[in-house]
């Protein structure tokens, strides 16, 4: 049976490689304006959900709260548990799946670990799940590309060399879908990678929310936490609490 796109490509070293730049201190830069703004109390309890390698699961720790983080890519989730300690731990888990119930202060997910599934329904499911892993009250990040400038800009062709790597990248839009080709030659064999998102608006995630019981308390557009414009904010950023 064919493995899903997202199985493969976040479990490739190679994934780490053409988003090398995604690092430690982008995520502490964020979740600095994040804290400031959510005021967690000291003995608040932190989910990240699709953590990938923990780059920001381990600055919370950092900060001195506890905090689990999950992901569906063994590799990364083997990368992360150099990191453990007693109040971070990390482990194997999809989405669609609570990792503990009725648990969390703070749900986070964050860059894009979303919009890889085929259908509403199992959006739906992932971000059921995240809500019932919180607490009454608790709150969901949910860190999203805004794709409407996405589409908007498309930079169709693209090559990056990083690492003596060189990526060609194509990027288009497609049956509701933004789609990235990625093809390198590396370690003496050629790759193709696709990454396919699908392109979830704000209306769509009101939906999954309402239907979730969660409430939107604020929305942001870039990680520095300024107010959300559908034309010129790269990010879409919600904030949603637990009824
Ligand atoms: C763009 S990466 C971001 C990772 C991390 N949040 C960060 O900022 O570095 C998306 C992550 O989502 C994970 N992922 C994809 N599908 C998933 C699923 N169904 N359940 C859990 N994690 C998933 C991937 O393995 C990957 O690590």
């Amino acid at each position: 049976m064919k493995s899903e796109w997202y199985i493969d490509w976040f479990d490739s070293p190679y994934y780490h490689v053409l988003y090398k730049n995604r690092d430690g201190i982008e995520a502490e830069k964020f979740i600095h304006a994040l804290n400031q703004f959510l005021a967690p109390k000291t003995d608040a309890i932190f989910l990240d959900a699709a953590c990938g390698k923990g780059r920001h699961s381990i600055f919370i720790e950092s900060l001195g709260y506890t905090i689990d983080g999950f992901d569906l890519s063994e590799n990364s989730i083997e990368a992360a548990k150099n990191h453990e300690t007693e109040k971070l731990k990390f482990f194997v888990n999809d989405i669609r799946i609570p990792l503990k119930v009725i648990h969390y202060d703070f749900v986070f997910n964050l860059f894009t670990s979303f919009g890889y599934f085929e259908s509403h329904e199992d959006n739906q499911k992932a971000i059921n799940a995240l809500t019932e892993s919180l607490k009454t009250n608790g709150v969901l990040v949910m860190d999203f590309m805004n794709c409407s400038k996405v589409i908007d800009r498309l930079n169709v062709n693209e090559t990056k060399e990083i690492d003596d790597i060189s990526f060609k990248i194509n990027r288009s839009y497609k049956d509701g879908k933004i789609l990235k080709d990625i093809e390198f030659e590396a370690d003496n064999k050629n790759y193709k990678f696709q990454e396919s998102v699908m392109t979830i608006t704000l209306n769509d995630f009101k939906t999954y929310f309402e239907k979730a019981n969660l409430k939107i308390e604020a929305i942001f557009g870039d990680y520095n936490l300024n107010p959300f414009d559908i034309e010129a904010s790269d990010r879409l950023i919600l904030i949603a609490r637990k009824n």
